[in-house]
């Protein structure tokens, strides 16, 4: 009994530290990230999402290049992958960015010309769809259909992408 006396005090102590840990950490996530930083990880996201583009891109220049041996499968799964993630990239560009300071090199007419940027996404997603479907017809045709995706990245990054 004499120590439940005791143990009274501490308890509360310890029920009073950890409310004040849940307060201090629902006022954490009350505060958040501010504005710049949500638009930076916006930015960093969609970037994110042309890396990877890159990657499935990237085999399939190879091939075109001749460094490589031409592989159906590949180029099939390859532009299969770029169209999905072409499919995402309007969504990633439905938050206009442009007010903020940011690393990007998404130029601000984006969010003047949505549609018209929305319909460049569409022909990347269209192209890509057709280069996965030309793949199982020989190299030939699957280049030609290629070069319609490339043609999509550039129309797309002339307008709307910072020139290095
Ligand atoms: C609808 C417009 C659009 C299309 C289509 C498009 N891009 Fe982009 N791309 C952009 C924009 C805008 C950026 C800059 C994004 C940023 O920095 O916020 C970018 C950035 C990139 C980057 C740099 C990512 C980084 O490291 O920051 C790569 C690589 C890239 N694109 C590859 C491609 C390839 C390959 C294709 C075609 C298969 C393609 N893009 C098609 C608009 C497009």
């Amino acid at each position: 009994m004499r120590y439940l006396t005791n143990l009274q005090p501490l308890k509360l102590t310890v029920v009073a530290s950890l409310v004040l840990t849940a307060t201090l950490s629902v006022s954490a996530i009350a505060e958040g990230p501010t504005p710049a930083e949500q638009a930076q990880a916006t930015a960093d996201t969609r970037q994110g999402l042309f890396k990877i583009i890159g990657r499935y891109f990237g085999p399939i220049v190879g091939m075109a290049r001749g460094q490589i041996p031409y592989d159906a499968a590949v180029v099939e799964y390859n532009a299969s992958k770029i169209n999905q993630l072409a499919s995402m990239s309007t969504d990633l560009f439905s938050k206009d960015t442009s007010e903020f300071d940011l690393e990007t090199g998404a130029l601000p007419g984006i969010w003047k010309n949505q549609d018209d940027f929305n319909a460049k996404a569409a022909t990347l997603v269209e192209t890509s769809a057709a280069l996965a479907a030309a793949a199982s017809e020989g190299k030939g045709p699957a280049m030609k259909a290629f070069g319609k995706v490339g043609g999509a990245c550039k129309g797309c990054h002339d307008d709307y992408r910072q020139q290095d």
